[in-house]
């Protein structure tokens, strides 16, 4: 890695009739390839989990080209929108799977967020090579070359997602809308406190062990992520597979205690390493250790090929 820059966007648009979050982004951008001193114009961005959606489906073994017309056809039994509005790609998944069958991962993604970001990069001055979904980002900067069966938690502001990984392949990815910033907000209301405030109060308590003593609202959202976790490992498990290890990534995973929180699961949980598959300049190793969970969807779209 030859260098890298971190900004936190947060717009108060009120009372801005005429605030255009494309225009202003890409002023962002552009400033931080400029701090950042990056050498390349080139691109590569994650599209937001909450508005792509991601399936594994099971189809007959078929050519590309039959593939492509099938897909057209399988889209839309599995895709909750007009296909009309969407952008779809897919890739097979080719792994020795049962005679005859092949898994593919279709996504689609409004074609108008396609085209958001395209302008805003171009108003930036940077070249787009490639947008990609987080999940695919994360197996490469957490998971490498591992063939076991991983689920990958990523607990970001407003979203978590959980990303089941099974011989390097992506199996599913779902998307809860709940995260760090859900257990922030509950916090400064319960407690009648700022959000600056109640950010540090959320930073500086560990959950471990006291868990029944929680606001509610931390619990609701810890609760339902794990839930929702031992819901897909159930299924997974109950088709014949076996978790080995659950990854916790994202800068909401940093919340003290969140590994013991999945005690009671069984589960073997471990907080990501996303540096690991990386090299960098050991002078900046400190600062990248603080940011580093946060970089987990930006180191994987880096390590790209
Ligand atoms: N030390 C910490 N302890 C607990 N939570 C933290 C810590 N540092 C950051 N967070 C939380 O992590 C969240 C941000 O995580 P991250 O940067 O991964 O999100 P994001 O990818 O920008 O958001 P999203 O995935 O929802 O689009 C915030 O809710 C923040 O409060
Ligand atoms: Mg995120």
């Amino acid at each position: 890695m030859e260098t890298y820059g971190v900004v936190k966007v947060n717009y108060d648009v009120s009372g801005k009739a005429d605030f255009d979050v494309i225009t202003e982004t890409a002023g962002v951008l552009k400033k931080l390839v400029a701090q950042s001193r990056t050498s390349t114009k080139k691109v590569v961005a994650s599209l937001p989990n909450n508005i792509v959606f991601v399936s594994v489906i099971d189809m007959p073994k078929m050519g590309e080209k039959e593939l492509k017309n099938a897909i057209q056809w399988e889209a839309q039994r599995y895709v909750p929108l007009p296909l009309e509005e969407v952008t779809l790609s897919w890739t097979a998944l080719s792994e020795e799977e049962q005679e005859g069958k092949m898994k593919v991962l279709l996504t689609a993604v409004p074609s108008a967020v396609i085209e958001n970001y395209l302008k805003m990069f171009k108003l930036a001055g940077l070249e787009p090579v490639a947008l990609e979904i987080e999940a695919l980002a994360l197996i490469r900067s957490l998971v490498g070359n591992r063939k076991d069966s991983i689920l990958i938690v990523d607990l970001g502001a407003r979203n978590t997602s959980l990303n089941l990984v099974d011989k390097g392949f992506l199996r599913v990815s779902r998307n809860l809308g709940v995260g760090g910033d859900t257990i922030t907000n509950g916090i400064s209301r319960s407690l009648k406190v700022s959000s600056g405030r109640a950010e540090q109060f959320k930073k500086d308590l560990s959950i471990a062990g006291e868990i029944k003593e929680l606001p509610q609202v931390i619990r609701e959202v810890l609760d339902t992520i794990k839930y929702e976790t031992l819901q897909l490992v159930k299924i997974f498990e109950s088709s014949g597979g076996r978790i080995q290890e659950v990854i916790l990534a994202g800068a909401g995973a940093q919340l003290p205690g969140l590994i013991s929180f999945f005690d009671d699961t069984g589960l073997k949980c471990k907080l990501g390493e996303p540096l690991k598959f990386v090299s960098y300049d050991p002078r900046l190793k400190a600062n990248l250790q603080e940011v580093g969970l946060s970089l987990s969807v930006a180191l994987g779209l880096a390590m790209r090929e």
